[in-house]
C-alpha cells in the first residue's frame, strides 16, 4: 500500500507538471501562456482567458489529491474489462466532474476541442461512454424535428449504470426542445451487441470522447468498427482522444508512465494510445480532419464513413 501510494504521488505530480509544461512552452499548442509575473499566468485561448498561477496550482493539487484518493479505493489494471470499467467507473460517477471538468481541462484546450467537434454533430446522433455528460451542453439541437440543421435525437450509451444516471441528472436540467428524443442505453460499445441492439447504418453521427483509452487497443478498435457499423454511409464519426504527444520528451515521458498511470489513478486511461492508426486500421473510416492540443496530448479527429 505504501509503494502504492508513493508511486501515485510521483505518477501524479510528475504528470501534472509535464501537462502543465506542455500547454506552457509550447508554441503549437492551442492554449498559448506567458508568464506576467510570478502569481499571473496571461493564457491565449480562442478568446483571451487570463489565469491566475495559484488558482492553476490549486486545481492541479487538487486533481492530485482526488486522482490520489480513487487510486487508493480503485486499482483498474492495464486495458481494463468491460466489467472493470463498469464498476470503477460506477465509482467514480459522482466526483468524476471535479477532475475533468475542472480548469485543467480548460487550460489543456479540452473545452473548446469539445465545443469545436460536438458542434459538428447533426441529425440522429449516438454518444458512446458518454459518462456524465460532459458534451451534452454542447450539442446545438435543431430548429424543427426535421432540420439537419443540428441534432433531432441523442442516444447516450455507456457501460457504467452510475455515469448514466449522472448523464441523465444533466439531462433533466436541460432547456432542449421538447421534439428531440433522448435514449439512455446500458451497453458495452466494444461488442458486436452494439451493432445488433442499433442495427447497421442507423445515426448521422456517432461520437466518442476520451473513452477508447479506457479500452484497451483490441477493445478501442472493436468499438471503432461497431461505430463505423451504425452510422450512416457518408455519416460522421466524431473523436476526442488522449494520444501520444507530438513533443517526443513528453511522448517517452508517456511511454514510460501511461500504464502506471492508468492503473494508480488514472481510471484505467492509458494515454499513449496511437488512434490515428486505430482509425486507420478502420474499414470504411476515412479522416477528414485532425487537430491537436496540448503538444498532442489529445487529438480531435473527424472521420467520414465512406462506402464499403
Ligand atoms: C474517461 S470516461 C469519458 C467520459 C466522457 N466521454 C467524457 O468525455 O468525459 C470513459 C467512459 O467510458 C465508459 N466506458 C468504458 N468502457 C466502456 C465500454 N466497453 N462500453 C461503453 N462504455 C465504456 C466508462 O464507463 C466512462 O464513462
Amino acid at each position: 500500500m505504501i509503494i502504492k501510494l508513493l508511486a501515485s504521488i510521483l505518477i501524479l505530480c510528475t504528470q501534472s507538471v509535464a501537462l502543465l509544461v506542455s500547454v506552457w512552452y509550447n508554441p503549437r499548442s492551442v492554449a498559448r501562456c506567458t508568464k506576467q509575473n510570478y502569481f499571473t499566468l496571461s493564457c491565449s485561448f480562442n478568446s483571451p482567458t487570463n489565469l491566475d498561477r495559484r488558482e492553476v496550482f490549486h486545481s492541479i493539487t487538487n486533481a492530485s489529491i482526488y486522482a490520489l484518493t480513487s487510486a487508493i479505493s480503485i486499482t483498474p489494471s492495464l486495458a481494463i474489462s468491460p466489467e472493470e470499467a463498469a464498476s470503477s467507473y460506477d465509482k467514480f460517477a459522482s466526483t468524476y466532474d471535479n477532475l475533468d471538468d475542472g480548469s485543467i481541462s480548460g487550460m489543456l484546450g479540452i473545452n473548446e476541442a469539445r465545443i469545436k467537434i460536438i458542434g459538428l454533430a447533426k441529425g440522429r446522433v449516438l454518444e458512446i461512454g458518454v459518462g456524465t455528460g460532459l458534451n451534452l451542453e454542447k450539442y446545438t439541437f435543431a430548429s424543427s424535428p426535421l432540420a439537419m440543421d443540428g441534432v433531432t435525437s441523442l442516444t447516450l450509451l455507456d457501460i457504467s449504470v452510475g455515469m448514466l444516471a449522472e448523464a441523465k441528472k444533466k439531462v433533466a436540467s436541460m432547456n432542449v426542445p421538447k421534439y428531440v428524443k433522448f435514449d439512455f442505453i446500458h451497453a458495452d460499445a466494444t461488442s458486436s451487441e452494439m451493432t445488433d441492439l442499433f442495427g447497421k447504418e442507423t445515426f448521422d453521427t456517432v461520437v466518442d470522447t476520451f473513452s477508447l483509452c479506457v479500452m484497451g487497443r483490441v477493445g478501442a478498435l472493436s468499438c471503432l468498427q461497431q461505430m463505423r457499423n451504425v452510422v450512416k454511409d457518408e455519416g460522421k464519426v466524431l473523436l476526442i482522444e488522449n494520444a501520444k504527444s507530438s513533443n517526443s520528451l513528453i511522448g517517452l515521458y508517456q511511454d514510460l508512465t501511461s500504464e502506471k498511470a492508468a492503473e494508480f489513478g488514472g481510471k484505467g486511461c492509458v494515454s499513449n494510445q496511437d488512434v490515428r492508426s486505430f482509425i486507420m486500421q478502420t474499414v470504411a473510416l476515412e479522416i477528414v480532419n485532425e487537430e491537436e492540443y496540448a503538444s498532442g496530448l489529445f487529438r480531435s479527429f473527424v472521420c467520414v464513413k465512406t462506402n464499403e
